[in-house]
């Protein structure tokens, strides 16, 4: 789908400030693409940009204030660069308490999460005096393929099958910012990861709030296992990923689907959130303590070698020290592999905000540390399974925080430095484990057994 390039933004730079999910870098690949479709090209810095597209995430407080403090920072350079304009888009954008605020802090545009595709459209009617132009879409209209889109050159790329959700865990925003379920066909998917392979992409994440409810409303019939077996099929691809599963619809199909099929890497990302049952009741999980370590027992028994990882949440209203034991004990009996760990944070419009028994700060800060404790201690033990094996490693590149080394991963999504030449970035090597840590390992190239060339 080709528009004819606007002249009136010839000779305009845009940059763009990406926070939150994957789910969201994903969006601001598209709206590069839309921008540059209507004759904008990237600044190479904020400084320089006369677009600002700020992407946001509102899934916790301290989210959006990163966005606020980046506002009044932007808001400043507005006093030196006038013709400078600000788009606020994303997940806050969604929010009537949001909207109300940005009032005074200097954006020109707000667009949502719905209507991404009219961004370009909407660039021209920021010009009234009521700032800022508010365009946002309560609710999701059919789904908009075949958008233009920027990705950056790369080895790995993330694939959208669905968005929105409709599971309504009770602390959770996402439902009301990205709206109800709706699954991509599988057709457009496929074309889409082809194309990504013709490209030379070797590893694709598919991407979804809940990718285990994939199919649901399609005209076919078809579920995520399904879907799976398809992408594996694409000639050329080595490494399918898969991001975010919700324990509730995890079944046994898709859990042989995995482990069987060839491509499919052996991690999966299902959280668990709390340890109490009481907890996860008023969560609104639809699963128990119990249900849950059959479930992981399952997926280790038919998924040989499998890392499985969780977000855990602490403070959620109403949990005492006995349901907060309940999750470290959780934890330890699964042994997750790694967890992202946060502080409940209540949300505007949401059940949980208005649940008895809030949890005091100190109180969840403290528990943070403690399950912290606890999960660096058992990811560190079972990086240590893996010291002094051999383990296929997908290469990345430079590593950012050691740059005389290179970084890549396990199939298992384990991070490895390792020392080699740069030439071998997008190749899977063989690494010997020679160290283990707690969010990586240190590895040596074994020398002799040729790469596998991207090609
Ligand atoms: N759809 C995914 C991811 C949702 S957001 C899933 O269901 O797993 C990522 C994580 O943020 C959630 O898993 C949850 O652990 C955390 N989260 C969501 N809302 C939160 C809140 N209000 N306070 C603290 N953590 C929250
Ligand atoms: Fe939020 Fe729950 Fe949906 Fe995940 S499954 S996005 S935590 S409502
Ligand atoms: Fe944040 Fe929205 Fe993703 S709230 S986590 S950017 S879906």
């Amino acid at each position: 789908m080709m528009t004819e390039t606007l002249p009136k933004n010839e000779g305009k730079k845009y940059h763009i400030l990406t926070y939150g999910c994957q789910m969201n870098e994903r969006d601001s690949e598209i709206i590069a693409g839309l921008l540059e479709q209507s004759g904008l090209t990237e600044a190479s810095s904020l400084e320089e940009a006369d677009l600002v597209v700020l992407n946001t995430c509102s899934v916790r407080h301290s989210a959006e204030n990163k966005v606020y403090g980046k506002l009044g920072q932007i808001k400043r350079l507005k006093a030196e660069h006038p013709q400078m304009k600000v788009a606020l888009g994303g997940c806050m954008a969604q929010l009537a308490d949001v909207q109300a605020k940005l009032k005074k802090l200097g954006v020109d545009l707000v667009f949502g999460t719905h209507n991404i595709h009219e961004l370009p459209d909407l660039l021209d009617r920021g010009n009234t005096d009521k700032l800022p132009y508010i365009k946002v879409w309560d609710q999701p209209g059919e789904v908009v393929e075949e958008l233009p889109d920027r990705r950056v050159d790369g080895i790995s790329a993330f694939v959208t099958i669905m968005y929105g959700c409709n599971n309504y865990c009770s602390y959770c925003i996402v439902p009301y910012t990205r709206g109800r379920e709706r699954s991509r066909t599988p057709e457009h998917i496929l074309n889409e990861v082809r194309g990504l392979v013709d490209r030379g992409v070797r590893e694709i994440t598919l991407l979804g709030q809940n990718v285990n409810s994939y199919g649901r409303g399609l005209v076919e019939k078809i579920d995520f296992a399904d879907l799976l077996a398809m992408v594996n099929e694409v000639d050329g691809l080595w490494r399918l990923r898969f991001t975010t599963s919700h324990p509730r619809d995890m079944t046994p199909k898709l859990i042989d689907a995995i482990g069987s099929l060839d491509r499919v890497c052996e991690h999966v990302h299902a959280p668990i959130q709390a340890g109490s049952n009481k907890i996860l009741k008023l969560m609104n999980r639809g699963y128990t303590r119990e249900y849950y370590f059959e479930l992981a027992q399952l997926m280790r028994e038919r998924i040989p070698g499998v890392a499985i990882t969780s977000d855990l949440i602490v403070g959620f209203p109403g949990e005492e020290e006995e349901d907060f034991e309940q999750t470290l004990d959780a934890v330890k009996k699964v042994g997750f592999d790694a967890s992202f760990t946060f502080m409940y944070s209540p949300r505007t419009g949401t059940k949980a905000c208005c649940m008895p028994n809030e949890v005091s700060q100190e109180i969840k800060h403290q528990r943070l540390l403690r399950l912290n404790e606890v999960q660096y201690e058992l990811a560190l033990m079972t990086n240590r399974r893996f010291e002094n094996q051999v383990e296929e490693v997908l290469v990345e590149g430079r590593s950012k925080t050691n740059p005389e080394k290179l970084t890549g991963r396990t199939r298992t999504n384990r991070i490895v430095i390792f020392s080699g030449p740069e030439a071998i970035t997008g190749k899977l090597v063989p690494v010997r484990i020679t160290e283990a840590r707690t969010f990586n390992l240190l590895g040596d190239l074994v020398e002799g057994k040729g790469p596998k060339e991207a090609n």
